[in-house]
């Protein structure tokens, strides 16, 4: 009898707590899927078919949402804002996709880096994220503005620029493919933002000092302003010729590192220092001149392109103006992500931020002169498609928003 009763009562409680999972589980999903955006792979670049064929409605609705927020708040940008009280000194341009840990390093290094008061911190998102804009929204020692690249594979997920599958040719024949957007959409980015900035945002129109370009998987040293100003102070005398500043090298050597005799170096521009570099629109109209050469090199890497260019100009090269020890460093270095451990490396970049901390600031510095220029050559590739050299020249041919 007993056993019959427990029988029963099993019988009858395990279908309804199964079931009452089952529409738990389901409640969770379709809430976490309506507040979050559409699927899209972040470091994987394959999307299984399945989910490309369930494109909802709602992922649709939330696509169209965004494309208004960013239209809004790239128009607002580039309208004239009477209210705001535009004082800064000088520009630093921050590109930023999805790596929010990321971003919170480097957001921390600029809090602390003397001088960032006067600055205008200018975030250009690739990706739309709530959690992303409130670390941005939350900088108090700066000013700060937002403005989101428009042809992103967010917003395009399974179309040109995103993930249609195929690549294209001249003649527009295309060809089954798996172009990898996400990579692509880099140099995009990267072209985008300075087009925008050097065109078209109101606030920095009337500026023509240098700008700084920054990513979100950078970190700074807190005298790279101070750095910055004194090669910017050469960059703009006479006496020398120089296109471009760069404040990193991808190298992390303590030695170099010294608070007299610090070596400024000044020679053709190569592919060793493109961390944090910084030119004005001087040789932002030079390398607009030159977008069909970036926009149709064969190369997905912004900085090779425009490494590229200086082959092109009536110079044969650009000039880099640099310091031997790094000012800006590249974060998470993992080449895989399996046997790299990402927080592990951020430590050690960040000790040796720390080491160094005492022989930063120098105060007698020289500089040293040379010739010696790196083979460009060939690009690398993964920048064969017809459209993207198409996008690339559209976004540069954009017209200013004032005559
Ligand atoms: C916002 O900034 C404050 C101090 O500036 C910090 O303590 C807090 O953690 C920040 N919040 C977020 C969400 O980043
Ligand atoms: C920047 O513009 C101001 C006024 O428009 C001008 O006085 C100044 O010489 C310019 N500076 C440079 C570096 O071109
Ligand atoms: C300064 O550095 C240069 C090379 O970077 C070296 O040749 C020179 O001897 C140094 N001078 C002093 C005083 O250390
Ligand atoms: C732009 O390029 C053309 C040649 O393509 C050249 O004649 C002209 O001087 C360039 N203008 C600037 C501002 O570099
Ligand atoms: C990565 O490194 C951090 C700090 O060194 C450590 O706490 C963590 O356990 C490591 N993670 C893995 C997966 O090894």
């Amino acid at each position: 009898m007993l056993d019959g009763c427990v029988m029963t009562k099993k019988i009858f409680v395990y279908p309804v707590v199964a079931c009452a999972m089952l529409i738990y589980v389901y409640l969770k999903v379709t809430s976490r899927l309506s507040n979050s955006p559409i699927i899209i792979p972040y470091n994987n670049e394959k999307i299984p078919t399945k989910i490309q064929a369930k494109l909802a409605k709602k992922d649709i609705d939330y696509i169209l949402h965004l494309k208004n927020v960013i239209n809004d708040a790239n128009r607002k940008q580039s309208t004239e804002d009477d209210e705001m009280d535009w004082d800064f000194s000088f520009i630093i341009v921050i590109q930023v996709y999805r790596g929010i840990n990321n971003l919170n390093h480097l957001v921390d290094g600029l809090k602390q880096a003397k001088g960032i008061g006067t600055a205008l911190l200018l975030f250009s998102h690739s990706f739309y994220s709530k959690d992303i804009n409130r670390v941005v929204r939350n900088i108090s020692f700066a000013r700060v503005l937002q403005i989101y690249y428009p042809y992103s594979v967010q917003l395009h997920p399974f179309v040109f620029p995103g993930y249609d599958q195929k690549t294209c040719d001249e003649v527009m024949s295309c060809r089954k493919s798996d172009r990898k957007a996400l990579v692509i959409q880099h140099k995009h980015h990267w072209w985008w933002s300075a087009s925008f900035v050097f065109d078209r945002v109101f606030a920095t129109r009337n500026y023509n000092g240098t700008i700084l370009f920054l990513e979100e998987n950078q970190y700074v040293t807190s005298d790279f302003i101070y750095i910055f100003r004194i090669l910017d102070g050469l960059l703009r005398s006479s006496n020398l010729h120089c296109d471009i500043i760069s404040l990193g090298n991808g190298k992390s050597k303590s030695s170099s590192y010294r608070l007299i005799n610090s070596s400024i170096l000044l020679k053709p521009w190569d592919t060793r220092e493109t961390l944090g570099i910084a030119f004005n629109k001087d040789t932002w109209k030079t390398v607009k001149n030159l977008s069909e050469h970036f926009c149709r090199y064969n190369d997905n890497r912004w900085s090779k392109s425009l490494i590229h260019l200086s082959t092109k100009t009536s110079l044969g090269k650009f000039y880099a103006l640099s310091i031997e020890g790094s000012r800006v460093f590249r974060l998470n270095k993992c080449k895989d992500h399996k046997t790299c451990n990402e927080t592990k490396n951020n430590e050690i970049l960040l000790n040796f931020v720390r080491k160094i901390r005492k022989k930063l600031f120098p105060f007698k510095m020289h500089i040293v002169k040379s010739n010696s220029v790196e083979e460009v050559g060939e690009g690398n590739g993964g920048w064969t498609d017809v459209r993207d050299h198409e996008l690339c020249l559209f976004i540069s041919n954009l017209r200013n928003v004032t005559p």
